[in-house]
Order: C-alpha cells, then sequence, then structure tokens
C-alpha cells in the first residue's frame, strides 16, 4: 500500500477478530514508530507491548474511552523518556510524530488501530504508571489499541480550504 493510500484510508478501529499479532507484526509497527522525526534526534520514546489477556481486560481502568483494549489482541503504550530529552518539552511532539507513524504502519500492514490518550490527564497518567509499573522519568501519552479489524476502514475527506491562507493571515 502506498503511504498516501494508508493516510486517506487509516481510521480508528475499535472492533478486532480473536487473531493475535504476529511478532513480525509487532517489529514492523516499532520499526515504524522508532523512525518518526524527533527534536534533535533525541528518540525520548519507549513502548511497552502489551499481550497479556488479563492486563488488556484491566486496561480500560486508566482511560474509560479505551474499553476497546480489554477485546483486542495487543495494544501498545507509548510513553515519553523524560532522561533522554535533549530539548526540554519537544516529548510529546516526538512520541506523537512516532505514534502516527505506528498508525499507518498498521493500516499498511493491514492492522486496524486507535490511539486512546492518556498524557495531559493526570488521573489517567497516575492510573497507567501504577497498572504497567512505570518508573517515575516514563510518562504515559497514549495507548495504541491493535488487532485485526473486523470491518472495512472507510475513506474520510476532511480537507477544509477555510483553514488554509497564505503568506499572512490577515489583510
Ligand atoms: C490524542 C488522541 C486521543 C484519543 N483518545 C481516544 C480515546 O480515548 N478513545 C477512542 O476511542 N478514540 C480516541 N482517539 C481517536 C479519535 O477519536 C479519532 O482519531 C477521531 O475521532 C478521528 O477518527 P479517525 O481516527 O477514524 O479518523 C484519540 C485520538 C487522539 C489523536
Amino acid at each position: 500500500m502506498d503511504t498516501l493510500t494508508a493516510i486517506h484510508t487509516r481510521r480508528s478501529v475499535r472492533s478486532y477478530t480473536p487473531e493475535p499479532v504476529s511478532e513480525e507484526e509487532i517489529q514492523t509497527l516499532l520499526e515504524a514508530a522508532m523512525t518518526a522525526p524527533s527534536a534533535g534526534n533525541a528518540q525520548p520514546w519507549t513502548f511497552l507491548v502489551i499481550t497479556d489477556p488479563g492486563l488488556l481486560a484491566r486496561t480500560p481502568s486508566v482511560n474509560p474511552y479505551a474499553g476497546m483494549a480489554a477485546k483486542a489482541p495487543l495494544a501498545i503504550l507509548v510513553c515519553g523518556d523524560l532522561t533522554a530529552e535533549k530539548y526540554p518539552g519537544f516529548w510529546v511532539q516526538d512520541c506523537s510524530a512516532a505514534i502516527q507513524n505506528l498508525l499507518l504502519a498498521a493500516r499498511s500492514i493491514g492492522l486496524g488501530s486507535v490511539w486512546t490518550g492518556i498524557h495531559p490527564m493526570e488521573d489517567r497518567v497516575a492510573k497507567a504508571k501504577d497498572l504497567f509499573r512505570l518508573p517515575d522519568h516514563l510518562i504515559p501519552l497514549g495507548l495504541i489499541v491493535i488487532g485485526r479489524p473486523k470491518g472495512e476502514q472507510q475513506h474520510a475527506n476532511r480537507f477544509a480550504p477555510e483553514k488554509v491562507r497564505r503568506n499572512i493571515w490577515q489583510d
């Protein structure tokens, strides 16, 4: 699948078949994520690969809008590593770029995924740190829930010309 097709047909997928995601597929997702750009090439990210069904079942307790994780074969918790930052504060952008790469890689290999948000909601950060036993320097940004999609992904056309101006904003 070419890059533009993956971008235009990626949608959040919240319903999965029971089929597991293979180790090779997980590797493909992680390699794509870690190829993202980052400020100063600091790569201030870490990835917790979650396949344990008991842990996946408890994951919605972190975020009430992550209920799909309980029936998913895989989730990847993307965390910022504050000890790896070269330019403090950019970790959210760096990790977000990694997440988008991961979502597009999932789409390209026929997997479905959804980004569920954790940081900056302090209660979710605290619950994720506790459930996944994260050290202090790792800040959970998002939990990416992944599986084989039950349905087809639809193209979304969100191009909005009124959101674009040229050269200077106001006359
Ligand atoms: C930072 C962030 C947090 C999100 N959190 C959730 C979430 O907690 N639960 C969920 O089901 N979807 C979540 N989403 C997915 C959005 O709802 C989804 O991307 C949006 O509705 C657009 O739909 P699409 O991804 O199918 O294009 C999140 C997306 C982002 C970028």
